[in-house]
């Protein structure tokens, strides 16, 4: 998490913003046509924050049908990420405050799996906190936290223990993706492993379009501010001048391919300062600013096989709204 100092030293320092890779993807996000911006930089302290939010309101359904996956099927996703039972590392990526991964790590130590569980997270606040709260709640368990960049941590744990790896990609992150850059990633992934090493990764699956649409389109407005929040740290880090009453969310979802995508639409022609940079909207020009893919099992399955792996075992809420499968390294 960035103090108020950082952030003004940020912002005083014209030379740092502009060698910042968030520097860079922002303008040329914003020089393109259409523009777009990528939702990965949602989360600063505020973005985590509203996201909590977002976890906590009526509408958005994916955490609890995943929570509900863990906690009732906690013993069967164990037996599959045990396997044979020798020892592994259990690697999550972006672990947040591992409040699903719990389950399986509090069912692992009570029956003494032989484990190492290696959370990866952007956030180094989120590490620090996992590293001292998990041995409080979860006595006994065998915790590293890595802060820093998802592959070059993934490379780091191999580098530190030849151990069987079981990597967790939880929450539908993979929909954040568009579909090649899915693939891409999930390649990346096998690239990383061994054979014989385990995925389990969770994917949001297509419903009732109102289902996801409003999921996307809350009643408390929460969706807004996350969008708008992009805006305010592009703001706050970069030295913009946004003024987000000037913008429009507008959220999305097409039940033909499952795309659900979410615009910042400009209500005016205006022009924005970043830094140096000047970005002109018309009136009615868009932002793209996320897609949250939704799937079809055979789509999961389907990317399992293009990425170098092989789907073992999928796990389903009650009203199967959501999924997490179990992939192997072939
Ligand atoms: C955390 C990326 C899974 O796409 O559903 C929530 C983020 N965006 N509401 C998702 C999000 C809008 C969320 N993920």
């Amino acid at each position: 998490m960035k103090n108020i100092e950082n952030m003004q030293a940020e912002i005083t320092r014209p030379e740092k913003i502009k060698s910042s890779q968030f520097y860079a993807d922002v303008i040329t996000g914003l020089s393109a046509q259409p523009k777009y911006l990528n939702s990965k930089y949602f989360y600063d302290a505020v973005g985590d924050k509203l996201f909590q939010d977002l976890m906590n309101c009526e509408e958005y359904y994916p955490t609890n049908c995943e929570l509900e996956i863990f906690s009732e099927n906690t013993a069967g996703i164990c037996s599959a990420i045990i396997g044979g039972g020798d020892a592994f590392d259990l690697i999550e990526l972006g672990a947040g405050d591992a409040t699903k991964s719990a389950y399986l790590l509090a069912y692992l130590l009570e029956n003494n799996a032989d484990f190492t569980y290696l959370p990866i997270d952007i956030s180094d606040n989120v590490i620090s906190c996992l590293n001292i709260t998990l041995p409080v709640t979860l006595p006994g368990i065998k915790i590293k936290g890595l802060n820093g960049e998802y592959f070059e941590m993934l490379e780091k744990a191999a580098a530190v223990s030849n151990k069987r790896k079981v990597v967790m990609f939880l929450g539908s992150n993979i929909g954040n993706m568009q579909h090649d850059d899915a693939v891409d990633f999930c390649t990346n992934m096998r690239a990383h492993l061994s054979k014989g090493d385990m995925l389990l990764i969770g994917f949001d699956l297509k419903k009732n379009p109102k289902t996801i649409l409003a999921a996307y389109n809350d009643k408390e407005g929460i969706t807004p501010k996350f969008n708008l929040n992009l805006l305010e740290r592009i703001n706050r880090e970069l030295g913009g001048n946004f003024d987000i009453n000037k913008f429009e969310h507008y959220p999305t979802y097409d039940p033909e391919n499952g795309a659900c995508k979410s615009y910042l639409v400009s209500t005016c022609d205006q022009e924005v300062n970043i830094g140096p940079e000047t970005i002109t909207f018309v009136k009615d020009e868009y932002i793209f600013m996320e897609i949250s893919q939704k799937f079809s099992i055979g789509q999961t399955d389907e990317m399992a096989n293009s990425s170098g792996f092989k789907p073992i075992d999928h796990f389903f809420d009650s009203r199967k709204w959501f999924t997490d499968a179990i992939w192997i390294a072939e």
